[in-house]
């Protein structure tokens, strides 16, 4: 039997798929979706079972992830509970609490919530992970193992997930666009795309380093960065004039909002 199984390998799931073929080896990992050429391109880049029939790849499997659209994963569930006596579901759609997933799968079933980001993919992700009352310390630490190669996994109470989502969920198209802008910023003064693109993503990349390898507050790094009088500062004066903060803060508190009218 293998270890995970991977329900719907769109986006998110293909990415947590490839980050377990990684972490457990590729004979431990079995994936289905609905449109089945999905599954099988995956079987074929990584070397992972792939299933046409959602239930045959859950009875392949210990570990059981739904990587659905939260208004898909009740009918997913309602599928499965044939196949699901004895094994573990992990479901990662936003919005849908373990209460929920736990009165559709049973008592018995051990549940537990991830919220990956997209990251994950390249092994430098974040994911939230969350459990119910029936989820003991053998099932957090096996969902661990599992996406240990996706990058960080930080367990948390249920309740911090949608603010965890609304900042690191969403947060790589908050940042994305900044990275692009910058670049822009670099081809109006004279540099290649490419070349400025490159430079901002490693800037941003190297700034992120600092503030988590040094413990520092991110404003007195910033400080750091300004000399009196300096070109910096300039800078940092016209991000405040269009109100780059308010902006970054806006976007999370409206992330946030809408997380909590997802359809399901
Ligand atoms: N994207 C993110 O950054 C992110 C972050 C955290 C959490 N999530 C969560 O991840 C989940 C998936 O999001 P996504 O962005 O990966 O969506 P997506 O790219 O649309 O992937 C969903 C996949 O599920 C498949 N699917 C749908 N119904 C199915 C069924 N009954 N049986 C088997 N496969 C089925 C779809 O197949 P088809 O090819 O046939 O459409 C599709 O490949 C959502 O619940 C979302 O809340 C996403």
């Amino acid at each position: 039997m293998a270890k995970a199984a991977f329900i719907g390998v769109g986006n998110m799931g293909g990415a947590l798929a490839k980050a377990a073929c990684k972490s457990l080896g590729a004979d431990e990992v079995v994936v289905a979706n609905r449109t089945y050429s999905k599954a099988e391109a995956l079987s074929s880049e990584t070397g992972c079972r792939a299933y046409a029939n959602n239930c045959e790849a859950a009875r392949e499997a210990e570990y059981i992830f739904l990587c659905v659209k939260p208004k898909q994963i009740q009918a997913l569930i309602a599928e499965l509970r044939p196949v699901i006596k004895g094994k573990t579901l992990i479901s990662v759609a936003a919005g849908v609490t373990l209460s929920e997933l736990q009165e559709w799968v049973g008592e018995d079933t051990p549940v537990l919530r991830i919220m990956p980001n997209t990251p994950c993919e390249i092994g430098k992700g974040l994911t939230a992970l969350s459990g119910g009352k029936s989820a003991g310390e053998e099932h957090f630490a096996a969902v661990e193992c599992i996406l240990s190669c996706s990058g960080l996994v930080e367990r948390m109470e249920e309740e911090r997930i949608e603010p965890y989502n609304a900042v690191a969920g969403c947060g790589p198209a908050f940042v994305y666009p900044y990275i692009e802008a910058l670049a822009d910023g670099g081809v109006l003064v004279g540099l290649h795309r490419d070349e400025a693109i490159r430079y901002a993503a490693q800037m941003v990349m190297g700034a992120a380093a600092m503030v988590l390898e040094s413990g520092k507050h991110p404003g007195a790094l910033k400080d750091a960065v300004c000399s009196p009088g300096g070109l910096t500062i300039e800078g940092v004066a016209e991000l405040e004039r269009h109100g780059l903060r308010a902006a970054a803060i806006d976007a999370v508190v409206a992330a946030w909002k809408k997380g909590k009218t997802v359809d399901k």
